[in-house]
C-alpha cells in the first residue's frame, strides 16, 4: 500500500507485466480503463472541477508533499490524528506542517457555531472570573454556577445550589487557587485524558455538554461579559483567518450588574455594535449574522412563539437576523414534524423566514429523529446542520442536491459527541467523493478543545477526504462557506473580493516556504 499519486499506477504495472503479458496483450485497455476511471472519480470529487492557476499548482505540489509525509509515517507508527479521539490527537494535529499551512489558509466563512461556544475558555477563567463581584454557588453534584451582582448580593440563591459566595473573597480563602482555575477550566470544557472512559455513552457525553452550558450561562449573559465575549469570539476566528461568522443564538436574557434584564432586541443590538467596533480596527473582517434558536425540548405553544419572535426580530434586524433554528440533543428531543405547526407560522403568514435546521445528528436511522431530513428539506431549511444521517435518506440527498442545499459538517463536534470514532470512516467521506455541497464547521470548538476552524478543517483534509483531498478541495470549501453564507449577494462579491486576495498571499507565501 502506498500514498496514491502516481505510484498508484507504477505498483500495479510489474503485477500486469508478470500476470498479463504472457496470456495477451490487453495491458493497454486495462490501464486505460483504470485510467478513465481515475478520471471520473477526479472530476465528481469536491472542488474536482476547479482549475489551478501555476501558481496554485505549484502551492499544491508543496502541500501534497507534507501531506504525503504525514500519512506515510502514520500509516507506519499507526498512529493517525483522524483515526484518534480528538482530545489526544490536538498536539500530535498541532505539530503537523499539514496543520500550520491550514492555519494561514483564508478559510472564509464559520456557519455553524453556536452563541458561547466560541472563545477558549482559558479566557472565562483567566478573566471573566476575576472581575469584581463575580459570584460563585456549588451543587451537591459538584456543579457550578455564577452570578455579578452589586451592592446586593444576587437573589434568588439558585436552586440545589449553596449560597452565594463572593469569588474575590473564596479565592482569598484558598490554599492553592492554581488548582481552583484548574477545576474550574474543567468544568467549562469537555476535555479530559480519557475520554472514552469519561463518557461512556451518548447521554453522558450531552449530560456534561449541556451542563456546561448551565454552568458559563451567569457568566456570559452578564452585559459587560457579552460584550467582550462577542468581541474575543470574533478576534479568535479573525486569528484564525475566518472572516465572517454565522452564530446560532438563543438570545437569552443579559442582566447587569443591578439585576436589570435587558430583551432579545438588545442582544441583538448589541452583536451588530461590537461587530462594527470589530470591523473598524479589523478592515478585512466583514461581520457576522445571528440564526435565533430555541430548544427541541420544548413544547410547540412555546416554539410558536419563538418562531414569532425571530419573524419579529428579523423585521427589526433584516441585515443581522438571518433565520432560525432548533438545537439541542437531537435524539432526545422532539421532531421537526411534531413542530410542524409552528414551522409553518411564517409560509402560512406570507413572511419569509429562512430555516437553518440542525437535522440527521444522529446514528439511529430509521427512527423518527432520522426522518428530521425530511422535514428540514421540506420546510425548504437553507442549510442542513450536520446532516450527519443523510446517506442513509437517498430521495432527500436527491432533492437537497438538485436545490444545491450544502450540509454543515462540524468533524470534531461528530466524534467528540460519540457519532463516530474514526474520522476517515465519516459519513461525509461520500459525500466529498460525490461532489455533495458542503462546508466545514465547528459547532463548539471551545468545549472540545479546538480553536476557530483549523482543527476541523485539518480532520475534513488529512481523515475525510483522504489521499485525494488537495488544495482543490480546499479552495472549493472556502468558497462554499462565502456561497452558501446569508449574505446578501452584495455581501459576496466583497466578501468573495477579500478571500481572493488573501488566498493570493496565501498561496504565494506557501511557494516561498
Ligand atoms: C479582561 O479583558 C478585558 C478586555 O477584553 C480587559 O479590559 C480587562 O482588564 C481584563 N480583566 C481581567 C480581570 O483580566
Ligand atoms: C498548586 O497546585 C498546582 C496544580 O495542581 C501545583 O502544580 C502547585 O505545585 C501547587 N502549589 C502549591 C503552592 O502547592
Ligand atoms: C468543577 O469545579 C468544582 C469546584 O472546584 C470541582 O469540585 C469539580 O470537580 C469540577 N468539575 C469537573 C467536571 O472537573
Ligand atoms: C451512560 O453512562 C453513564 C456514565 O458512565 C452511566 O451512568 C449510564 O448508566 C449510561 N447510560 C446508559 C443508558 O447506559
Ligand atoms: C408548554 O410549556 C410551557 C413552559 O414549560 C408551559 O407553561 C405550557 O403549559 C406548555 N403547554 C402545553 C400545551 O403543554
Ligand atoms: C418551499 O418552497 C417551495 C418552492 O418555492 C414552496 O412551494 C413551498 O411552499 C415551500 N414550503 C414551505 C413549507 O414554505
Ligand atoms: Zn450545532
Amino acid at each position: 500500500m502506498s500514498v496514491g499519486g502516481p505510484s498508484r499506477q507504477a505498483a500495479l504495472l510489474p503485477l500486469l507485466l508478470a500476470v498479463v503479458l504472457p496470456l495477451s496483450c490487453s495491458t493497454i485497455s486495462i490501464d486505460e480503463a483504470r485510467n478513465e476511471l481515475i478520471k471520473r472519480e477526479k472530476m465528481a470529487r469536491l472542488g474536482g472541477q476547479l482549475v489551478l492557476k501555476e501558481e496554485e499548482e505549484q502551492a499544491n505540489g508543496k502541500l501534497m508533499t507534507f501531506k504525503k509525509a504525514e500519512i506515510t509515517e502514520a500509516m507506519r507508527t499507526q498512529r493517525f490524528p483522524p483515526s484518534m479521539h480528538f482530545f489526544q490527537a490536538k498536539k500530535l494535529i498541532e505539530e503537523s506542517e499539514v496543520f500550520h499551512i491550514l492555519k494561514k489558509m483564508p478559510k472564509g466563512a464559520a456557519l455553524h457555531l453556536h452563541d458561547f461556544g466560541m472563545v477558549d475558555v482559558d479566557w472565562l477563567v483567566k478573566n471573566v472570573t476575576y472581575r469584581p463581584h463575580c459570584h460563585i454557588c456549588f451543587t451537591a453534584k459538584g456543579t457550578l454556577w455564577f452570578k455579578f451582582a452589586h451592592p446586593t448580593p444576587p437573589t434568588p440563591s439558585q436552586e440545589g445550589c449553596s449560597k452565594w459566595i463572593l469569588l474575590e473573597q473564596y479565592r482569598k480563602d484558598l490554599k492553592n487557587v492554581t488548582e481552583f482555575d484548574n477545576s474550574l477550566l474543567k468544568n467549562f470544557t469537555l476535555m479530559t485524558e480519557n475520554p472514552e472512559m469519561t463518557y461512556a455513552n451518548q447521554s453522558a457525553v450531552w449530560a456534561r455538554f449541556e451542563t456546561i452550558f448551565t454552568t458559563i450561562t451567569g457568566l456570559v449573559h452578564y452585559a459587560p461579559v457579552f460584550r467582550d465575549y462577542i468581541f474575543q469570539g470574533l478576534e479568535e476566528f479573525y486569528l484564525d483567518n475566518v472572516i465572517y461568522l454565522e452564530l446560532r443564538a438563543k438570545l437569552s436574557q443579559v442582566y447587569e450588574l443591578n439585576g436589570e434584564t435587558h430583551d432579545e432586541a438588545w442582544s441583538v443590538k448589541t452583536y451588530k455594535e461590537v461587530a462594527e467596533v470589530f470591523a473598524k480596527d479589523h478592515p478585512d473582517f466583514l461581520g457576522l449574522k445571528l440564526i435565533y434558536s430555541d430548544r427541541r425540548f420544548k413544547n410547540v405553544s412555546v416554539i410558536k412563539t419563538s418562531v414569532k419572535t425571530a419573524m419579529a426580530l428579523r423585521t427589526s434586524f433584516p441585515t443581522m437576523v438571518a433565520g432560525f433554528d432548533l438545537v439541542g440533543h437531537e435524539d432526545t428531543g422532539h421532531t421537526l414534524y411534531y413542530y410542524r405547526d409552528a414551522l409553518l407560522i411564517p409560509t402560512l403568514e406570507g413572511v419569509k423566514l429562512p430555516y437553518f435546521l440542525h437535522a440527521g445528528e444522529t446514528d439511529w436511522q430509521g427512527t423518527s429523529i432520522d426522518d428530521n431530513l425530511l422535514d428540514a428539506l421540506i420546510l425548504n431549511s437553507t442549510r442542513i446542520g450536520h446532516g450527519f444521517a443523510l446517506s442513509k435518506h437517498p430521495a432527500v440527498m436527491e432533492d437537497l442536491k438538485k436545490r444545491d442545499i450544502p450540509i454543515e459538517v462540524c468533524p470534531i463536534s461528530n466524534q467528540v459527541l460519540k457519532l463516530v470514532t474514526d474520522l476517515r470512516i465519516h459519513p461525509a467521506t461520500a459525500f466529498m467523493a460525490v461532489g455533495y455541497p458542503m462546508v466545514i464547521s465547528s459547532d463548539d470548538p471551545a468545549f472540545f478543545g479546538a480553536k476557530g476552524l483549523t482543527h476541523d478543517f485539518y480532520e475534513v483534509f488529512m481523515g475525510i477526504g483522504g489521499m485525494d483531498a488537495d488544495l482543490r478541495t480546499l479552495k472549493q470549501l472556502a468558497t462554499n462557506s462565502i456561497k452558501y453564507s446569508a449574505m446578501l449577494p452584495t455581501e459576496k462579491k466583497t466578501a468573495m473580493k477579500i478571500w481572493e486576495k488573501t488566498w493570493d498571499n496565501f498561496i504565494h507565501d506557501l511557494i516561498k516556504k
